[in-house]
């Protein structure tokens, strides 16, 4: 079978689920991945084909997508922050939006370590990141910041299983994490309950992409993402959307090293009351941050 005819075919079947850009990004990333070639192969080879094995296992992954079962899943990873993670069903595939959390963190980072420096101040820097999941910004600032102690909880032990068990390398010949940085250090717990105790004690930055959803707006949700992350990741009740923040705001306050600072990702119908909610939890300083569509989607405390 011609690579080109499997591509349309699949375009097609999964034309009833995605519109049919994405569609065709779906099929080519598939081929790509399972293949190993170029993405465009099928057009600068147009007789390039696929034997036996490959069209055994296209097929049956074809069959998977068909279901609306996420192409992450699928495939097994998904890629954030220019790098590749591990995700199951029993973690919420990363987004792109969070990678703004990231960069937001960075810069943050970056300001607090050139204070230091400054003053001849050695201390790491000291992050907690909550509701982990894959561990996705865990890792990120772990990575990007050499030396940084990074601790991450989540409720949810199937998730922490995933996040520590994350083998990330940007390349294959880059050396496995373990034996060039430090890992995060990841832990189960109940946000809504009070915190542990940490070795460290206190965080310089505190970062969360907690749950957030209404149940209410299930209804406007695609079937791919309804019947297969999973909804302890993604939902709240609509009586209760602030749930998540306000024990976000608990934890830090009891938790932020002095000039510690916080990001938060939010549902974008709710920034102004989850800013205001920081303010009344006696954060001096509250800020909304959008995303790429000019949404409201962080929340920055201080
Ligand atoms: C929206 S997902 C975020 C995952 C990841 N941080 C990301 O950005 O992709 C929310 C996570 O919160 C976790 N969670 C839900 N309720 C929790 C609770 N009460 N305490 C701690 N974690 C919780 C879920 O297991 C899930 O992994």
């Amino acid at each position: 079978m011609l690579l080109r005819d499997f591509l349309k075919e699949g375009i097609s079947r999964l034309g009833s689920l995605y519109p049919p850009s994405e569609a065709r990004d779906i099929m080519l990333t598939l081929a790509e991945s399972r293949l190993g070639t170029g993405r465009y192969v099928y057009a600068t080879d147009p007789d390039y084909s696929l034997n036996e094995e490959s069209v055994n296992i296209l097929s049956h992954d074809l069959a998977r997508l068909e279901t609306g079962e996420p192409l992450q899943y699928v495939l097994g990873y998904a890629e954030f922050f220019g790098r590749r993670f591990k995700v199951t069903p029993d973690v919420l595939i990363p987004r792109p939006e969070t990678e703004i959390l990231c960069d937001e963190a960075l810069r943050l980072a970056s300001g607090i370590l050139s204070e230091r420096k400054a003053l001849g101040n050695s201390t790491p820097l000291r992050v907690l990141d909550l509701c982990t999941g894959s561990g996705c910004i865990a890792w990120t600032i772990a990575l990007e910041i050499p030396g940084a102690q990074v601790y991450a909880v989540d409720i949810s032990e199937k998730a922490l299983a995933v996040a520590s068990g994350q083998d990330i390398r940007q390349s294959e010949a880059e050396a496995p994490v373990p034996e060039r940085s430090r890992r995060p250090v990841f832990h189960q717990a109940d946000i809504l309950q009070d915190p542990p105790h940490f070795p460290c004690e206190t965080f310089d930055l505190i970062l969360s992409n907690p749950p957030y959803i209404m149940e209410s707006q299930k209804k406007d949700m695609r079937t791919n993402v309804l019947d297969y992350e999973p909804s302890i990741a993604l939902f709240v009740p609509d009586e209760d959307p602030l749930l998540f923040y306000r024990a976000v705001a608990r934890w830090a306050g009891s938790l932020m090293a002095p000039g510690g600072m916080g990001i938060v990702e939010i549902n974008e119908l709710l920034g102004p009351r989850i800013h205001d909610l920081f303010l009344d939890s006696g954060f001096e300083k509250a800020r909304i941050i959008k995303d790429f569509a000019a949404k409201d989607r962080f929340v920055f405390f201080s």
